[in-house]
């Protein structure tokens, strides 16, 4: 099967909006649930986002966001390593569609936003729900370093034992 990674397109969304309603009642992701799938995949700091294309279909994205220090992964990431908040980059909204799992796809989504903030000199961290263990497996096979866990604080009042990664590149 022929798997190529590109930038997000608009009439990618409602294909992955669909995965992605798949992905939550499997896997419980996003944890703030998909009462509306479009506007979860178009997030309002977006650097880029890319669509992984399976023969022809959407299957699974990735974007890179612009950090503010209220982002989870940046305040760990300003408490641990330090530096211009401006400066990072945060990989969000990685999902795979379940029936298009193991094929290198989540690995090269990630790849692709990691190789997006190198060439452009930002530094690199991001956060996960340490039940996501598929994603958490995914990014030590990257290389990506755990620093610190944090409790992800969502919904009213809800919480989720999440950690945060940096990417040396
Ligand atoms: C995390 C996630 C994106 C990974 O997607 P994926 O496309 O399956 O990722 P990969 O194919 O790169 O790697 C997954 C597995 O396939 C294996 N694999 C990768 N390429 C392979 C290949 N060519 N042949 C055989 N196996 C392969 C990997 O070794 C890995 O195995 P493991 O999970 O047992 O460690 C996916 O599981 C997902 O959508 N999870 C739910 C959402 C989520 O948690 N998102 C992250 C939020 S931070």
């Amino acid at each position: 099967m022929a798997l190529t990674i590109r930038p997000r397109r608009d009439e990618d969304l409602p294909a992955l909006a669909a995965a992605l309603v798949r992905v939550h009642a499997q896997d419980g992701y996003p944890v703030e649930g998909v009462a509306d799938p479009e506007g979860w995949l178009r997030h309002d700091r977006e650097l880029q986002s890319w669509t992984a294309v399976e023969d022809g279909l959407p299957i699974g994205q990735a974007a890179l966001t612009r950090a503010t220090s209220d982002d989870d992964a940046a305040r760990v990431w300003l408490d641990h390593i330090g530096g211009d908040v401006n400066r990072l980059a945060i990989p969000v909204r990685l999902f795979v569609h379940p029936d298009h799992r193991g094929t290198g796809a989540g690995r090269l989504l990630m790849e692709a936003a990691f190789e997006f903030a190198r060439t452009r000199g930002l530094a690199i961290a991001f956060d996960v729900m340490l039940k996501d263990q598929a994603a958490i497996r995914l990014y030590g096979r990257l290389g990506a370093q755990q620093i610190a866990n944090l409790t992800h604080h969502y919904g009213d009042g809800l919480t989720e034992p999440a950690t945060v990664f940096v990417m040396h590149q």
